[in-house]
C-alpha cells in the first residue's frame, strides 16, 4: 500500500502489508534467514545478505514511510542506533544544535561517544527560536530537536526550526518518539529526518527494542542506508514483525493514551500534594498555540513534582503504585512510573539536569490504555486524594 491520501486509521492498518506472494499469507512472514540463494553470482531476487536486506524489514520500512508521510523508512536495532546513524552523516568539526532537555541516552551518545570524534554539540533551549538562530555558525550541519521533550514536555516549533535549518544549509532531525506519527508528522512541517524509538508507541506492547528513521530525500536515504548496512545495527525479522503488528493499532492506542492522559493530568493538577504538572495540553503552557498547530492531541506522557520536593517523598510515590509499574521506557499499553533523575536521565550530570529544569524529585508517567478511573485510584493511594475528597 503506498497511497498516502488514505485517512490515518486506514494507513495504520494497511501500511506495509501486502499478501505474501508465495502463500497469500495476509500477515508479513518472519523471514528468519541470514542469507538468500542466488541463481548465479549477482543474479538474485533483490535480497543478498540479511544485514543489507530482509523482506520483513522491507515491509516495516515501507510502513514507517507511509505512516510518517515520507518516501523512505529505515529500521534500526534500537532508537539510539537510529540516532547514531544520523550523527555518522557528519564529519569532525561539524556542529549540531540540540534541544537541551531530551532523553538522557541521546545526551550520553552525543557527549560521551561522538564529542571525542570532533563533533560539537551546542545545547540550547529550542522552545525559543531565537536561541537556535543565535547558535547557527558556518559549521552547523544538523539541528536535532525533541518535541515534546523527555521528560519536561517542552515544545519546539518544528516549522520555524525547519526555516532556520534550510537557511543554514543544515539538516533538521526531529525525535518524534513522544508524539508518535499519529499525533505529529515532522516531515510535513519541513523536517529532513524523523527519528523514532520504535520501542515505544510504534511497538506499543513493551516487547521489542527498535529504532526508525524516515526521510523524503533519495540521496539522504542512500547515505543513511549505507550507514545502516555498513555499521550493521539492523533489527531482526521477529522484531520487525512485532513493530509492524504494533503499528496496526497505533491510532486506537493513541486515542486512549490521550484520553487517559488528559484525565490524569487534570487530576494531578488539582491535587494539593502536587506542585507542578508537565503535560502539553494545558492552555497556559508556553508554546501551547504551537502544540495545537503541530500536534493532533496531547499524548499520554506526563511529568510532575510533589510539593515535598525531597527524593524520599518521590521514592515513596514511585514504590507505592500498583498499576503504574516502576520501570524505564514508555509508550506501552500498560502504565509505567519512572524517576528520570536516577533512571532514564541518570547519564546527564546533575548540574546540567537542574540547569535545564529537571529536578531531583521529578516523576514521569507513561499513561497506558487501562481504565482511567483505576489509574487515578492507583495514584490516589500513592499521592493522596484531592482535598475535596479528604
Ligand atoms: C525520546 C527518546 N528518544 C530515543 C530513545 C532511545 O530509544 P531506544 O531505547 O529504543 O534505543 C528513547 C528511549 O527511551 C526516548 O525516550
Amino acid at each position: 500500500m503506498s497511497n498516502q491520501n488514505l485517512k490515518s486509521a486506514t494507513k495504520f492498518v494497511h501500511a506495509g502489508a501486502n499478501p505474501d506472494p508465495s502463500t497469500g499469507a495476509i500477515m508479513t512472514p518472519i523471514f528468519q534467514t541470514s542469507t538468500y540463494v542466488q541463481e548465479a553470482p549477482g543474479v538474485n531476487k533483490g535480497f543478498e545478505y540479511a544485514r543489507s536486506q530482509n523482506p520483513t524489514r522491507k515491509a516495516l520500512e515501507e510502513a514507517l514511510a507511509i505512516i510518517e508521510n515520507g518516501k523512505f523508512g529505515l529500521a534500526f536495532s534500537s532508537g539510539v542506533a537510529a540516532t547514531d546513524a544520523v550523527i555518522k552523516l557528519l564529519s569532525p568539526g561539524d556542529e549540531v544544535i540540540v534541544t537541551n532537555d531530551m532523553y538522557g541516552g541521546t545526551y550520553r551518545l552525543f557527549s560521551k561517544v561522538f564529542e571525542k570524534f570532533g563533533i560539537k554539540f551546542i545545547y540550547v533551549d529550542t522552545t525559543e527560536i531565537e536561541n537556535i538562530r543565535n547558535a547557527v555558525t558556518a559549521n552547523t550541519k544538523l539541528i536535532w530537536i525533541e518535541t515534546p521533550t523527555n521528560p519536561l514536555m517542552n515544545i519546539t516549533d518544528i516549522a520555524a526550526v525547519a526555516d532556520i535549518s534550510k537557511q543554514a544549509g543544515a539538516l533538521l532531525c526531529v525525535d518524534n518518539t513522544f508524539a508518535s506519527p499519529y499525533l505529529q508528522n515532522p516531515l510535513d512541517l519541513g523536517a529532513d529526518i524523523v527519528m523514532h524509538s520504535s520501542t515505544k508507541y510504534l511497538g506499543g506492547h513493551s516487547d521489542v527494542i527498535q529504532g526508525a528513521l524516515i526521510m523524503n530525500d533519495v540521496a539522504l536515504r542512500e547515505q543513511l542506508y549505507f550507514i545502516q548496512k555498513s555499521c550493521g545495527a539492523v533489527p531482526g525479522p521477529m522484531d520487525c514483525f512485532l513493530v509492524l503488528r504494533g503499528i496496526k493499532t497505533l491510532h486506537l492506542r493513541m486515542k486512549q493514551h490521550c484520553e487517559n492522559g488528559e484525565k490524569i493530568a487534570y487530576w494531578l493538577r488539582d491535587n494539593n500534594n502536587v506542585a507542578k504538572v508537565y503535560w502539553p495540553g494545558f492552555k497556559e503552557n508556553k508554546n501551547y498555540e504551537i502544540v495545537t498547530k503541530q500536534m493532533k492531541g496531547f499524548g499520554g506522557m506526563i511529568s510532575f513534582e510533589l510539593k515535598d520536593s525531597s527524593i524520599e517523598a518521590a521514592n515513596k510515590v514511585l514504590c507505592a503504585t500498583k498499576l503504574f509499574s516502576l520501570a524505564e521506557s514508555l509508550g506501552g499499553v500498560e502504565s509505567l512510573i519512572n524517576h528520570p533523575a536516577s533512571m532514564t536521565h541518570a547519564s546527564i550530570p546533575r548540574e546540567e539536569r537542574i540547569k535545564n529544569g529537571l529536578q531531583d524529585g521529578l516523576i514521569r508517567l507513561s499513561v497506558g490504555i487501562e481504565d482511567a478511573d483505576d489509574l487515578i485510584e492507583d495514584l490516589k493511594k500513592a499521592i493522596g486524594p484531592l482535598s475535596a475528597e479528604k
